[in-house]
């Protein structure tokens, strides 16, 4: 295995308060079986990777189709089980959380998908699926769940009355707003987000990421932001992971990374831009489109 480039943190970075920390994560899928429906040959989606994320910072983690991103990700919140390597969250370690804190762990963590469409019920209002956490986790009375949602559409830059709106009504930007709502519904402190902007038209990408930016700075989310698209991530990014086939090859501040990658692969990424972020993007924030 090729030793990745680890960078040191910086001295902030250090002092701030971790709340992820990835051990040696490992996961082979069966790649084919015989017969008799045994296991033939494995295929490792993840291997040996490691990275920690400070309470309110962003880690992007990028590379091409079949890295093993999502999968990380899907570990990271425990939807599935490594095979070996541990993710520790606020100081416990996720393997070990009985019933009652699993669910206090599946409160504090939340996902958002690139579909928005596939993402959402589409036989029932907007309202209903923001407010449906709350009633779940927390039985909310219906008249209290629809207050809370109107208040999330708002937070989220959509007006009230969308509450009663079906998913087939908005549009790709407008949904993935709603998928941020209903992410937001329980005030996590990680949200894993999987190509978050992928599907959603060049022009609405700026101002849903910017949301996403505002939504960090106010309640202190973390995120741990999945992209194939290392210039997409370069306005968002506090540090940046790079993975190919399954391993992490380069880890490290965004601001380094760009300026003197360290790795060939990460070289070759960022060759691939087609098209350079302009300077006055690359500190700031995304224009607003
Ligand atoms: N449930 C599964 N069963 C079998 N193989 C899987 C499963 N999930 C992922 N894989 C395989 O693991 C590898 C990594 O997949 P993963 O979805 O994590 O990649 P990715 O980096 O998210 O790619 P993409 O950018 O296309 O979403 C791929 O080879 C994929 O085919
Ligand atoms: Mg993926």
């Amino acid at each position: 295995m090729t030793e990745p480039a680890v960078r040191t943190a910086s001295v902030s970075d250090a002092a701030q308060h971790t709340l992820l920390d990835v051990r040696g994560l490992e996961k082979s899928f069966v790649r084919s079986r015989n017969f008799f429906g045994r296991a033939t040959a494995h295929h490792a989606a993840v291997r040996d990777v490691s990275f920690s994320l400070a309470k309110g910072e962003t880690l992007a983690l990028v590379g091409e189709s079949g890295a093993g991103k999502s999968t990380v990700g899907r570990l990271v919140l425990r939807l599935i089980e490594p095979d070996a390597g541990s993710v520790v969250f606020d100081g416990t370690d996720v393997s070990t959380l009985d019933r009652r804190d699993l669910v206090r762990f599946r409160r504090r963590t939340q996902m958002i998908f690139q579909d928005p469409y596939g993402s959402l019920d589409p036989r029932i209002d907007v309202g209903t699926s923001v407010g449906e956490p709350l009633l779940i986790h927390d039985k909310l009375p219906r008249a209290e769940r629809d207050r809370r949602a109107e208040e999330l559409l708002d937070k989220v830059g959509l007006s009230r009355r969308t509450a009663a709106a079906h998913p087939s009504e908005l549009s790709g930007g407008q949904l993935q707003r709603v998928a941020i709502a209903r992410a937001l519904a329980l005030e996590p402190d990680l949200i894993v987000c999987d190509e978050p902007v992928a599907a959603l038209d060049v022009s609405v990408r700026a101002q849903v990421l910017n949301l996403m930016t505002d939504l960090q700075e106010e309640l202190g989310l973390s995120y741990l932001f999945i992209s194939h698209d290392l210039a997409l991530v370069e306005v968002i990014a506090d540090r940046v992971a790079v993975m190919r086939q399954g391993e992490i090859v380069e880890i490290g501040p965004a601001e380094q990374l760009y300026s003197a990658p360290r790795h060939e692969y990460t070289r070759e990424l960022l060759a691939a831009v087609p098209v350079p972020v302009p300077p006055s993007l690359r500190t700031g924030r995304v224009a607003r489109a």
